[in-house]
Order: C-alpha cells, then structure tokens, then sequence
C-alpha cells in the first residue's frame, strides 16, 4: 500500500515536471515565430526609413503578431507599453496587468515568463535591432487552462487506474489467501490434533501439491494411529499375562519371608524379592489401568457430583504421614466447595499421584501447599512443591508414558504416574497444566469444568 502510494505520488511530480516542460517548449516556438515576425517588420521600416518614407514600428509589429496571443503587446526599451492586442484587435489605450520583471529580464535579452494563478502565461520575448540592441519587447499572454485541464484529466485516469488496481490486488490477494493459507493452516491443525494423538482424517479436494501433501498426512495419520493402537494392545496383553505369574512370586516371595527367621541374609533377599514384586505388581496395575482407559468411555467409568476441596482433603490427611515421614509438612488451602462432575475413586488417584511426586522430588524441610479454587468457569486443584524441579525443555514430556526426567534419578519410579494422571483428567474433559524451574520447585495444576 506505502510503495503504491510512493508510486502515485512520483508519477504525479513526473506528469507536473513534463507538462512545464512541454508547456515551454511550445511557448518558446510561438516566441521565435513571433520574433521572427518582429524583425520581418523592423527590416522593412530600415527599408522604408532609406526611401525616406514614413514607418511606425510598433504599429506594424502589431499588426503582424495581434493574433499570436489573447493578448499581445510590445514594449520599449524604457519598458513604456507601446501597443496593445486583446483577441486580434488593437486597442488604443489600455491600462493591462504588467509583469515588470518579466520586461526587465527580455529587455537584458533573455525570455520570461509567469504563469497567474488564473492559468494566464506572460511570456516576454525580448527583439533586437540589428546592431543586437534588445530595442523592443514583445510580451503575449495566453490561457493556458485547457493544458491544466488535460493534466487534470490525465491526473484522474492515472488515480482511477490505481484505485482499479488496488481493488484487483486485494481482490486476488484475498483469492490466494483462500485457496493457499486456508487449506495451509487446515493442514497445521491436522498435525497439531497428530502430535495430541487426535487421528482425524485429512482429505483436502485438490489435485495439486497441497492436495497431495493433505493425502500423505492422512496415510502417514493412519500408519501412526495403528502402531499406536498395536503398542497399547501390546502392552495391554504382556501386562495381563505377566499379571498370574507375577501374584504367584508375590505371594511365595512373602511367604518365604515369613517362614524364614534364623538365616538373615537369606531373609534380606526374600525381603528384596517382596518388595521388588510389589513393585512390578503395582506397574503391571498401573499398565492395566491405562489400557483401560484407552478403551472405556465416560459411560463405563461412571461421575459423580464431587466437591473437589472435600476429595482433596481426604486425600491429603492419607498422604500426611508419607510426607512427614520425610519432613516435609502439607499445607491445605480448600475452602469453599467447589463442584465438579467426575468419578471419585480416579480423581483422587490423580491428586495422589501428583502428591507423591510432589514428596519424592521434594527435600527435607520444604513445604508444599496444595489449593482449590474457581477460575472462571473452570475448578483448580494446585500442587505447589519446593523440590528439584523440571527442565523447561522437559516440561512437555513428563506426561508421556514412561517419561522420566534427568532429575529423577533421586527417587525411583516408573514413569507412569503423570501420564495416568493425564489420563484420568482428560477422560473428564479437563487438562494438566505444569508449571516448574529446576531448583525452586514445581506447580501442577488439575485443570477441570466447574458445575
Ligand atoms: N513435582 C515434581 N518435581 C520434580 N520433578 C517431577 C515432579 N513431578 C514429576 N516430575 C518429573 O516427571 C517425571 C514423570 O513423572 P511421573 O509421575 O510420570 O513418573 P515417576 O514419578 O518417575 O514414576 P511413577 O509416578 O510412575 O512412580 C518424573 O520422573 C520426574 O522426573
Ligand atoms: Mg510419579
């Protein structure tokens, strides 16, 4: 739009510039035909001046150039009006508009001119005799309007031209917005609702790059979606197999260690077994719950009505003992009720989840304030720690199934517990929002919709 406009602006000052131009030209030809005439009339009264016969010069110069102009008139040397033309006919006394320095400069032999603002050019043209002494001046004066009008007219097309133009620029502009960036940015939602594992089909109706490229997303869509269902049914299958031998070592491993009371090197192994297996155990339940997620729906799962300050408190005086036992002290800040539409027993398995991360990545000393409160039309549960914190360039990836950060090695872990959170709050229509910087601790946020 600025380089149009800069574009406009100089072409106007180009029409301005070659018009005065023109305008000059012309007039300095209508000068030399009119000094040309001046001295044909000056050498005829040196003529008639030898002869001994009477000549006025002024008259006859008149006389041969009153229509060379509106107005024509001839000056002496002292700058006196000798004569005087308005239409082709000479008027004897007058008293015109006279332009003195226009006078003064012909009568120093140059030509000059002034333009009023009434659109009337007084071009003084300077004559010499012929010892070139500039003796006379002659000074027409035309309207020049019609030459304005004509550059007003150029002026007009030249603007509508341009106002056409804009129109068919815009006009194409918004077509190619249309038919490019639409389907463009179709196609970064397509692979936006991919990175969130949302598999919808991409189909886009043209036969061109863009059409083709919608067409490999759909492929490349559908590939993922299958290996994504295979690796849960997968994991799904492993995890129910391994579930009847793993309650078998389980209940054997404690066995052994009840029945062993004399050996207590033999003991400490059969207690590592235990411990070991009520570690795989409580994985393969975690597993087990997650595939079923990805199978059930919100109808099989079962909501409830819940205050969410109330569920929060109970789940918190179930962890207290776990974090005094490491010395860190809980601090509740769960007033009024907050309601909310979700199942009970999953929720608080998301709240604990969290809490126990908050414990085990926390140090001695440290508190860690849990909150319930209304934003809007959303309800919050907040888990603020003062722990080793997450890497900003690990902060989306916690989520993932097995996803562990470099920090966790100070706590044992499979990396399950976020991505079941995850899970559990999104399958009622809410979100997690983690906030942390390494060293100062971490904020999760249970993101949920209010009733
Ligand atoms: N409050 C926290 N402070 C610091 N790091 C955290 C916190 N919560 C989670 N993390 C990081 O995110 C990773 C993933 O957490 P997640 O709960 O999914 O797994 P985990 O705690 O390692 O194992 P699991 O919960 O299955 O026993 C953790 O390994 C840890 O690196
Ligand atoms: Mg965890």
């Amino acid at each position: 739009m600025l380089s149009f406009t800069v574009i406009i602006f100089s072409v106007d000052k180009a029409i301005d510039y070659f018009s005065f131009v023109t305008i000059e030209k012309q007039m300095m030809k209508k000068a030399d035909l009119g000094e040309l005439s001046f001295r044909e009339v000056l050498a005829k009264h040196d003529k008639a001046t030898a002869d001994g016969q009477a000549s006025d010069v002024p008259r006859s110069a008149l006389e041969a150039l009153k229509a060379s102009g509106k107005e024509v008139r001839i000056y002496d040397s002292s700058q006196q009006l000798l004569g005087l033309a308005v239409d082709g006919i000479i008027i004897a006394d007058g008293s015109p508009l006279i332009f003195k320095g226009n006078i003064e400069r012909a009568l120093k032999g140059n030509y000059a001119y002034t333009i009023t603002d009434n659109k009337l050019l007084y071009f003084a043209v300077p004559i010499q005799d012929k010892y070139y002494q500039n003796i006379y001046v002659f000074e027409f004066v035309d309207d020049i309007s019609y030459f304005y009008d004509m550059m007003d007219q150029i002026r007009y097309i030249l603007i509508a031209g341009a106002a056409g133009f804009l129109v068919l620029i815009t006009i194409s502009s918004l077509f190619i917005a249309r038919t490019t960036t639409k389907p463009i940015k179709y196609l970064l939602a397509a692979t936006e609702n991919f990175s969130k594992q949302q598999f919808q089909r991409v189909h886009l109706n043209r036969k061109d790059e863009l059409g083709m490229l919608a067409a490999g997303l759909n492929r490349m869509g559908i590939q993922l979606n299958d290996y994504i269902q295979y690796q849960k049914q997968f994991v799904s299958n492993v995890s129910h197999e391994l579930k009847t031998p793993l309650a078998a070592i389980s209940g054997f491993s404690q066995y052994l260690y009840e029945k062993e009371s004399e050996d207590k090197e033999l003991q400490k192994i059969y207690y590592h077994l235990v411990h070991e297996s009520e570690r795989l155990t409580q994985l393969i339940n975690e597993l087990l719950m997650l595939s079923r997620f990805d199978k059930a729906g919100l109808e099989e799962i079962g909501t409830e009505k819940t205050d969410l300050s109330e569920l929060t408190k109970l789940v918190v005086a179930d962890m207290k003992d776990k974090a005094e036992s490491k010395g860190i002290s809980l601090e509740v800040k769960a007033g009024s009720a907050v309601y909310v539409d979700v199942n009970k027993i999953l929720m608080s398995h998301a709240i604990v989840n969290i809490l126990d991360n908050a414990i085990k990545y926390s140090h001695a000393e440290t508190s860690i304030k849990i909150e319930t409160f209304i934003r809007q039309n959303e309800a919050i549960i907040q888990i603020r720690d003062q722990g080793i914190g997450i890497g900003e360039d690990e902060l989306a990836r916690v989520q993932e199934r097995f996803y562990r950060a470099k920090n966790s090695t100070v706590a044992k872990g499979s990396g399950l517990g976020l991505s079941i959170c995850k899970e559990i709050v999104e399958k009622f229509n809410g979100h997690l929002e983690i906030d942390s910087k390494i060293g100062e601790g971490t904020t999760v946020s249970i993101v949920l919709q209010r009733l």
